[in-house]
């Protein structure tokens, strides 16, 4: 059995993956930023016994400690880590260069920055320490962004974390390959999670499901389906990987 620890498993797609990874028989920490209620619903949807929670905001390098600390206390160890917390483009965080105020524009990259890149730095850094210390293989799975590729205009701090979450991934796949830690990351296009739905809803939703050519957005579960792959064992020669999750809404080279 594998122990996996969900970060922002709250909601949304990292509830998905929370769900999928406990179908598959693993035993799942479940983070939330601040959502107690929320991530204990998720905890009441996961499959199996033994699942835990695990709280805070990891842009505090103490607090991601703490909480791999946490995880490591009851679990004994952690195979897989999926980082997945994110803050995401939304009314709050935009940062258009040609409308946001200086002062706006500057806190909003601070804080993408330091949740979105810097958090899923330092937890891999904590959880591929625990690996290494106890001998043991492992996967790391980021939860990027097609706006890496394909840009984020009015949120250009969110696409440069993803793209340098991306970044980050392969380099530590390299690095950490000797150890037998796969490091991989999935680039979802828009994903209908309930977050999303009054978007969907409004009259921008037609032209964003029309982003694919399939004339929908994902579901959460197919984002959580790959992300079961690329944590399991039998993926590791998919380390380095950057899987693109977008209905050919977007291609690159
Ligand atoms: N939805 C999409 O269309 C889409 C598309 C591409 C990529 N993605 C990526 O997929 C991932 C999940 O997206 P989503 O739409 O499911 O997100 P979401 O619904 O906004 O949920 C975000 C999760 O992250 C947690 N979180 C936020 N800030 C945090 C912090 N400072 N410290 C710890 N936890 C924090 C939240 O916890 P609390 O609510 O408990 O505070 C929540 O569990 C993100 O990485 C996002 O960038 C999403």
């Amino acid at each position: 059995m594998q122990h996996s620890l969900v970060t922002g498993a709250s909601r949304g797609i990292g509830r998905a993956i929370a769900v999928a990874l406990s179908e598959r028989g693993d035993r799942v920490a479940v983070h939330y930023g601040s959502d107690q209620d929320a991530a204990r619903q998720t905890l009441d949807l996961l499959h199996g016994e033994g699942h835990m929670l695990v709280d805070g905001d990891l842009s505090d390098p103490a607090i991601a400690q703490r909480a791999v600390d946490e995880v490591l206390a009851s679990f004994g160890r952690i195979d897989v880590l999926v980082n997945n917390a994110a803050i995401a483009p939304s009314p709050e965080t935009s940062h258009a260069i040609d409308a946001a105020d200086y002062a706006t524009w500057n806190h909003v990259w601070e804080r993408m920055l330091d949740i979105d890149l810097r958090a899923p730095a330092n937890m891999t850094f904590l959880v591929a320490r625990s690996l290494m210390d106890r001998g043991l293989p492992g996967a790391i799975v980021n939860v990027g962004s097609r706006g890496a590729f394909r840009g984020e205009p009015e949120f250009p701090a969110y696409g440069a974390a993803k793209a340098g979450l991306h970044a980050m991934g392969q380099s530590l796949a390299v690095a950490l390959a000797p150890h037998g830690i796969a490091v991989t990351s999935v680039a979802p296009g828009f994903v209908g999670t309930d977050r999303q739905q009054q978007k969907l809803a409004g009259p921008q939703g037609d032209g964003i499901r029309d982003q694919s050519p399939f004339g929908r957005v994902a579901t959460p579960e197919e984002v959580a389906d790959a992300v079961v792959y690329l944590s399991s064992p039998r993926s590791q020669w998919a380390s380095g990987a950057i899987l693109d999750l977008n209905g050919a809404s977007h291609l690159r080279s």
